[in-house]
């Protein structure tokens, strides 16, 4: 019998099947809620229906709430009712998952009375990573069976986890493997014969036992989060609303989850959060897809094998496939080999892999110094020292080496791509691919589209970030692409702040304040301050002699001072601490720069710290909007949210713009061009869009 669209009851031998079918994760949407609740009641008056068994169809029990009805009215039933409707059914409900049962999902198997799972299903809470808590029972339901901690580290971390853990934090009843709808029967069946009914997840009271243990697990989750997630709700409010799961009645628990729940759902952050969940989805939707196939990626190679050669050729075995490593001789291969072996070896002293694991993986690998030995090799990442006339001549042998059709890519961060392609004779097989370091880890993956590059190259370069699951950004070619360009421009703000008379370490604790994990001194410590102290010298000649320069970084550079490396840069590393001290000779060079310009320091709070780097940085967004070197706004956005740490609970610095008002950004910049017109140039698509009355999000539905 069909309840709705999406969820049918079938009934075959005293087993009532409410099947759920809503491609493509079986979101919860409205048709799916509506469906499950009748799919219930009709099996409970249904005579010839013993036990009920909640199952899907497709690639998953539902994997959550639908996320696409959030901030829209609420259509009846609530899912909670649903939950409640499920629980109290007369007859057993054996829930059936496979999959991802997720969110709201999993939160409707924790109302059925029993749960089995296919081996390969994965269970979990993630609504945290939505700025969001568990909202329909989860947080009443999980601590009754599990006691708090388990409950708190599934919801808290949002990391979903296996049926087997599940089944080990009581979670999960059987594990099953091959075929679950016929394991869910031979479960009904066992169940039946042994005579066991109706059990309700909300009279359990197991996970209570020791009242003392639970009460530890909420405290010490409190206090964590207390240092790591300041200034979030959702986090506290979890552990609020499992700390009370044990003092209140249920329902009375019921009623402060969905007030809870509510309240984030209402909150800017969880607007981000959702904002960031379907923008990283976006980012791999470019029109060069509607009309180009990918060309074949089987054989692939790096040239030069330091510190990002050797991170993509990590990333690209990690991700099961083989590739080859040229170097510039044997010494520097044997460095570059040693780079690679590093990292797994690390991973074997951490006991992640064996060491027969590690030798596995390295049979992957290839190393050479012969261009002769890219002759199969379909695309080729050159990685060598960021010099033009050095990747010329790389690119001058790669296009002697390799086949037609190959494709020749560049990890440059700064270079002109367009330029570089002109130089060899196939510049519709050139384009940009910038990893992030370190790039095994680093998600983000800039593919930089110069002038000349066809269709199915950007399209092969999409589905490499794919198959080494990266998040893709489509950028074009300028000087820093998308991210580079950006942060030039907000780390000018912070440099003309720190000269006006914030210290580099006020501005550091502003912008771990907003949410960063690290402000951009520290950054500019961790990375090394001779990389931007090099490039500011090959810039020096072309430089525009009106542009304000601060010239601190470079009396830091000239102590030899270049951050963690050196044990001292902005801050003092003593005996390699990670974390640094202030240094008061930092703050003297400080002053006597100011003093040699003449400027008197005055202060600067912590909101107008975050308001001028904030507005720098939108503002020059907009204008990398403008050039179309970024597709749409969610493109800056996941650029900034994967290679550069901005809060993903504040969405990207153009979700943030639009919950502020554009009008409010554009007030401020125009305020603080009043003293410095120059830097301050509001962008001509700020302007636009505030005059029209537009939004970020506006550009990103295409309105
Ligand atoms: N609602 C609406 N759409 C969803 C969705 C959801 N819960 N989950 C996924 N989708 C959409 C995606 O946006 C994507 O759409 P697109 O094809 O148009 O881009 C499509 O489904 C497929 O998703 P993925 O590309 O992500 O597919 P994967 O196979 O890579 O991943 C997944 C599947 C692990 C289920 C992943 O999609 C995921 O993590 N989804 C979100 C899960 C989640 O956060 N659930 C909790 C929701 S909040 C909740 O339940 C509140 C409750 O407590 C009250
Ligand atoms: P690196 O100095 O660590 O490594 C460069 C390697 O290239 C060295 O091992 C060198 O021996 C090799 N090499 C030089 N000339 C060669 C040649 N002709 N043939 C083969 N190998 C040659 O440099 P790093 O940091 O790995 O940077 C490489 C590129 O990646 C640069 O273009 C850089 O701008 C870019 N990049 C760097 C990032 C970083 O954080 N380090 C981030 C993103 C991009």
């Amino acid at each position: 019998m069909q309840i709705t669209d999406k969820v049918a009851l079938i009934v075959e031998d005293g087993i009532g099947f409410v099947t759920i079918d809503n491609p493509p994760v079986n979101a919860l949407g409205q048709s799916v809620r509506e469906g499950i609740l009748g799919g219930i009641k009709a099996a409970e008056v249904d005579d010839s229906v013993e036990i009920v068994i909640l199952i899907a169809e497709g690639r998953t029990f539902p994997a959550g709430a639908d996320i696409t009805e959030f901030g829209k009215p609420p259509m009846p039933p609530a899912l909670p009712d649903v939950c409640q409707v499920v629980e109290d059914c007369s007859k057993p409900v054996i829930a059936a998952l496979h999959g991802t049962a997720l969110g709201g999902g999993f939160e409707i198997a924790l109302s059925a009375h029993y749960r089995v799972a296919l081996a390969t299903a994965k269970i979990g809470l993630p609504e945290v990573n939505l700025g969001l808590l568990p909202g329909a029972s989860g947080t009443q339901r999980m601590p009754r069976i599990t006691g708090a901690g388990p409950a708190l580290d599934l919801m808290l971390s949002g990391k979903p986890i296996s049926a087997k853990a599940a089944m080990e934090m009581g979670v999960i009843d059987e594990v099953v493997e091959g075929d679950l709808k016929a394991a869910a029967i031979a479960y009904a069946r066992r169940l039946i014969r042994a005579g066991f009914g109706v059990r309700k997840t909300s009279e359990r009271v197991e996970g209570f036992d020791n009242v003392t243990n639970y009460q530890t697990a909420v405290d010490t989750r409190r206090a964590r989060l207390k240092q790591v997630a300041k200034g979030q709700m959702s986090p506290f409010r979890i552990v609020d609303c499992v700390e009370a799961a044990r003092k209140l009645p249920f329902a009375e628990g019921m009623v402060m989850e969905r007030a809870a729940f509510m309240e984030c759902l209402a909150s800017d952050q969880s607007k981000g959060m959702i904002h960031a969940f379907f923008s990283e989805r976006q980012t791999a939707k470019i029109p060069e897809m509607k009309v180009a196939k990918p060309r074949s990626l089987d054989n692939l190679a790096v040239i030069g094998g330091g510190t990002m050669g050797a991170g993509i050729a990590v990333a690209m075995m990690d991700a099961g496939m083989s590739v080859v490593m040229i170097e510039r001789d044997q010494e520097s291969l044997e460095r570059g080999r040693a780079n690679v072996e590093k990292v797994y070896d690390r991973n074997v002293a951490k006991g992640r892999i064996s060491e027969a694991g590690k030798a596995s993986i390295m049979q992957r690998f290839t190393g050479s110094v012969d261009y002769g030995d890219l002759a199969d090799v379909d695309l080729v990442i050159e990685a060598v020292f960021e010099e033009i006339e050095v990747k010329k001549a790389v690119f001058a042998q790669l296009d002697g080496a390799m086949k037609p059709g190959a494709i020749l890519a560049t990890n440059t961060s700064y270079l002109n791509i367009d330029d570089l392609a002109a130089t060899i004779s196939r510049p519709e097989d050139v384009i940009g691919l910038h990893f992030f370091s370190p790039a095994n880890i680093m998600k983000l993956l800039e593919i930089v589209v110069p002038a000349q590059v066809s269709d199915d190259v950007v399209v092969t370069a999409f589905e490499l970030a794919r198959r080494l699951r990266k998040i893709p950004v489509r950028a074009g070619v300028c000087d820093g692409f998308i991210g580079n360009r950006i942060l030039a421009n907000y780390k000018r703000a912070a440099d003309y702040m720190m000269e006006d008379g914030a210290s580099p370490y006020e501005i550091d604790a502003a912008m771990r304040d907003f949410g960063y994990p690290m402000g951009p001194f520290q950054v500019s410590d961790l990375a090394g301050g001779d990389i931007g102290w090099a490039t500011r010298k090959r810039k020096a000649a072309s430089r525009d002699p009106n542009e304000r320069y601060v010239e601190i970084a470079d009396r830091i550079c000239e102590n030899g001072w270049f951050g963690q490396k050196t044990q001292r840069g902005y801050y003092i590393y003593e005996n390699g601490a990670r974390v640094g001290q202030e240094d008061p000779e930092v703050l003297a060079i400080i002053d006597a720069e100011r003093a040699k310009k003449g400027i008197t320091p005055r202060v600067f709070s912590v909101e107008e710290i975050q308001q001028r780097y904030l507005a720098a940085m939108v503002n020059e967004a907009c204008n990398v909007l403008a050039e179309g070197i970024a597709l749409r706004p969610l493109d800056v956005d996941v650029t900034l949210l994967y290679g550069y740490g901005f809060p993903r609970w504040r969405g990207g610095p153009m979700k943030w713009a639009d919950m502020q008002g554009l009008d409010v950004i554009l007030g401020r910049i125009k305020d603080y061009a009043k003293q410095d017109a120059q830097f301050w140039q509001a962008s001509k698509l700020l302007e636009k869009l505030v005059a029209e009355g537009r939004t970020f999000d506006d550009l990103n539905k295409g309105k």
